[in-house]
């Protein structure tokens, strides 16, 4: 018997679905969210397939031969340096039977060697190590064999990147204007200097990925979804943090940004009226008045600095499809079927400061998650249990469309609005459109 070694390529079948006919201008259909053949397309083409995938931040791996397991949708995929530091990203996932090859979160490692019958790759994915070799005949040849390749990794100030499309363009074309927006969070870090925390907050709702994505452009909800924790807020003094979406939101300063790809960002700071506002308007936390005495006490004029430091960034930046950078902390949304979904808050310390002000910024980072996102959550599991209903079969996405005034067009092409308007789905419902859209008659 002979071994081919130039197997056809086996792809499924293109998808039937009429995806123009589920995204309209003003609502998408239920289905996007509930149909298992919709979420297996969108783990090929939106997951790797045509978008770019936050993998990882650089932090999380430090030195040479670091690695990390994480998702590139579905697949399970090791990040990792090489001995000279260069990033790599290769499937966890065995070239021989298909077991996952790591099974660690993190660590180092020049070489990774499969539990199941003991194949050794390089961290780089090539096939170093078969046991017993004899027992593969002449048509076997080793470099036939590495680990899948993600095609190409690109990072950008720190925020790792994978994509499968070989000619997709760099990452920093396709960010657009969101790189500005992390330009601007990575350099509120003296010498632009972020650590991502080893420890992590993580998540898991029984709902569809998308709906994390929806909310996380969505000025619309805090005053409702997050009412106790406003209220509670306000019980225990004079904090405003987050109030401001429960005045008039849509008259309020905040704007929402278009960035393009399915990017977008909301922008808190107009709320804010100059150095130490982030501080004097957080919500209490443990420790803030023996802290912001020493503070004051220590560094006089940088004071406000320093305690504005402790506070979120106060932008929400949605990078299509899986990361939301959100006030000092990094969200990963992981799909896991298609109404289960994971998410990681990762939180930060940056360099350049006092201890203590890392200190004080880990108290902020546990208030919104802690209190804040068992709401969305909440919502995010009510929506798919709506969603079982066939019969009603739109989910709106209208609120701003035709509204005058609203959107307005910057100098720099990027449309914006107020953070009401629902302009983030409908535009990263076009993006998701025109990625799942490829491929299929239509
Ligand atoms: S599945 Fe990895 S060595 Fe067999
Ligand atoms: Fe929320």
């Amino acid at each position: 018997m002979t071994v081919s070694r130039d197997l056809p390529a086996v792809a499924p079948a293109p998808g039937r679905t009429d995806y123009a006919a589920l995204v309209r201008e003003d609502r998408v259909h239920r289905s996007v969210y509930t149909e298992q053949h919709i979420f297996d397309e969108e783990m090929v083409k939106v997951f790797g397939g045509r978008s770019w995938v936050y993998l990882a931040h650089e932090s999380q791996l430090p030195e040479p031969n670091s690695f990390r397991s994480v998702r590139m949708g579905l697949r399970p995929v090791i990040v990792t340096r090489d001995r000279r530091g260069d990033l790599h990203a290769v499937f966890n996932r065995c070239s021989h039977r298909a077991a996952t090859l790591c099974r660690e979160e993190s660590g180092t490692a020049k070489s990774f060697q499969c539990p199941y019958h003991g194949w050794t790759f390089r961290n780089t994915g090539e096939l170093v190590g078969t046991p017993w070799p004899k027992g593969f005949g002449p048509s076997f040849d080793k470099s036939e064999h590495g680990l899948h390749k993600v095609a190409r990794v690109e990072s950008y100030r720190g925020f790792v990147f994978g994509t499968l499309n070989e000619s997709a363009p760099s990452v920093v074309d396709w960010l657009g204007p969101a790189a500005g927006w992390l330009d601007y969070w990575v350099d509120r870090a003296p010498g632009g200097e972020v650590v991502v925390r080893s420890a992590a907050h993580r998540m898991g709702y029984r709902g569809n990925w998308k709906l994390a994505y929806d909310n996380a452009g969505d000025g619309y909800h805090p005053a409702f979804s997050h009412r106790s924790l406003l209220e509670m807020a306000s019980r225990m003094g004079d904090a405003k943090d987050m109030a401001y979406f429960g005045r008039s939101p849509d008259e309020g300063p905040m704007r929402t940004y278009m960035l393009g790809n399915g990017h977008s960002v909301i922008d808190q700071r107009p709320n804010y009226d100059g150095p130490g506002s982030f501080w004097a308007n957080q919500r209490p936390q443990p420790g803030r008045e023996w802290f912001e005495e020493k503070i004051r006490a220590e560094h006089g004029a940088d004071a406000d600095r320093l305690l504005d430091l402790t506070i979120g960034s106060q932008i929400n930046l949605s990078i299509f499809p899986n990361l939301l950078v959100i006030g000092n902390q990094i969200q990963v949304i992981e799909p896991l079927g298609v109404d289960r979904t994971q998410l990681t808050w990762h939180a930060t310390t940056i360099g350049g400061v006092p201890p203590e002000v890392n200190t004080m910024r880990m108290r902020t980072q546990e208030d919104f998650p802690a209190f804040g996102e068992p709401d969305d959550q909440a919502n995010f599991e009510e929506v798919q249990r709506g969603l079982a209903a066939p019969e009603a079969e739109w989910v709106l996405m209208n609120r701003g469309l035709d509204v005058p005034g609203w959107q307005e067009v910057g100098p720099d092409g990027v449309v914006s609005s107020t953070a009401t308007d629902e302009l983030h789905m409908r535009r990263y419902y076009a993006a998701w459109l025109e990625m799942m859209s490829e491929g299929t008659a239509r």
